[in-house]
């Protein structure tokens, strides 16, 4: 199934030059462009997921599975959204700094905001490139470069990785197959939460039986899908359908709109998942990404609390 999901994934664009500048400029530009949104909507679902765990377990360290720049840890940590992001990048001055200029920066940028955060994150990519402008901006604790599809971790790397006690990712499942979650999940351990955006076009059972055999169950959100972004093209449009329908998956409401979906897995020790249910943890509130312009908010807490006007 693994071969299966490699060859899945190059129905779609491929994009291998943007994770490998050394800082997100070209990310933001050419993902932005295609209206990628998978870590906003994916930030509200994670936190409600991290204060469960929290209520169970205490506090989460997090190792982001193919983070890329570490946007799942700012959109956690920090009052910005990928379109804040996008829009600071699209600036002409930004355009035209050298990229250690970018990353002090954005290491004063992010210092700037209160962190709103209910973990810490270790970031674990190929590219050294993003895990090097992750860990220099403060996003990530740590970071870990390493292919395990076709490597194994070194001792170094297992001892960076062994705090984490959740398993998430955005975006990323297709690039990394169950191989990687097998051998992450040896140093992890069973206890571990895992927390997986997956595109509907990837079939995820390789997954779900590396869990089992490790005595996690897994469920899946089945009332949300979350959109990724839109198709690049006529041809990975046509070719992500073809190949979805050849699997007998209906994508009549879904990709065919011309919108990648995904759904959301969460695996973890069977004895949580029945103490506190995924369909129980989670509510998805449609809309909240609409332009809405201006809003009333509380501020402040207990005698202090204040309403105002969030922009
Ligand atoms: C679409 S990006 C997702 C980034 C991030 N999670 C997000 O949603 O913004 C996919 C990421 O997977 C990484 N990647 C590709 N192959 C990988 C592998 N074998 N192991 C770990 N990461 C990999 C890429 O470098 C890239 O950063």
């Amino acid at each position: 199934m693994s071969i299966g999901i490699k060859e899945i994934n190059e129905n779609k664009a491929a994009f291998d030059d943007i994770y490998n500048a050394p800082d997100p400029r070209r990310y933001f530009s050419v993902l932005g462009s295609l209206n990628y949104m998978i870590p906003d909507v994916a930030e509200p679902v994670i936190r409600q997921i991290l204060a469960a765990k929290a209520v169970m377990h205490g506090a989460s360290t997090v190792l982001d599975i193919g983070c890329s720049y570490g946007i799942n840890a700012a959109t956690h940590r920090f009052p910005v959204n990928f379109t804040s992001l996008l829009q600071r990048y699209a600036r002409r001055e930004m355009m035209d700094v050298l990229p250690d200029t970018l990353i002090d920066l954005d290491k004063k940028f992010y210092a700037s905001w209160p962190d709103i955060g209910a973990a810490r994150f270790i970031g674990f990519d190929i590219s050294p490139e993003a895990i090097h402008y992750a860990s220099r901006t403060g996003l990530h604790d740590a970071g870990v470069v390493a292919d395990l599809e076709n490597n194994d971790l070194t001792p170094e790397q297992v001892r960076t990785i062994a705090p984490a006690n959740v398993l998430l990712s955005t975006g990323s499942v297709g690039y990394v197959t169950h191989r990687t979650y097998r051998k992450l999940l040896d140093v992890v351990g069973n206890r571990a939460w895992a927390i997986s955006f997956v595109l509907r076009m990837f079939p995820y059972d390789d997954f779900i039986t590396a869990f089992a055999e490790r005595g996690m169950v897994t469920e899946k959100l089945t009332s949300a899908t979350f959109i990724q972004r839109r198709f690049r093209d006529e041809d990975e449009f046509s070719q992500c359908l073809a190949s979805m329908e050849k699997r007998g998956l209906d994508t009549a409401g879904f990709e065919a709109e011309g919108l990648f979906h995904a759904e959301l897995f969460l695996s973890r020790p069977k004895a949580d998942a029945e103490a506190a249910p995924l369909e129980e943890i989670v509510t998805v509130s449609s809309g909240r990404y609409s332009k809405l312009g201006a809003r009333y908010v509380r501020v402040g807490s207990h005698a202090d609390e204040r309403i105002a006007i969030e922009a």
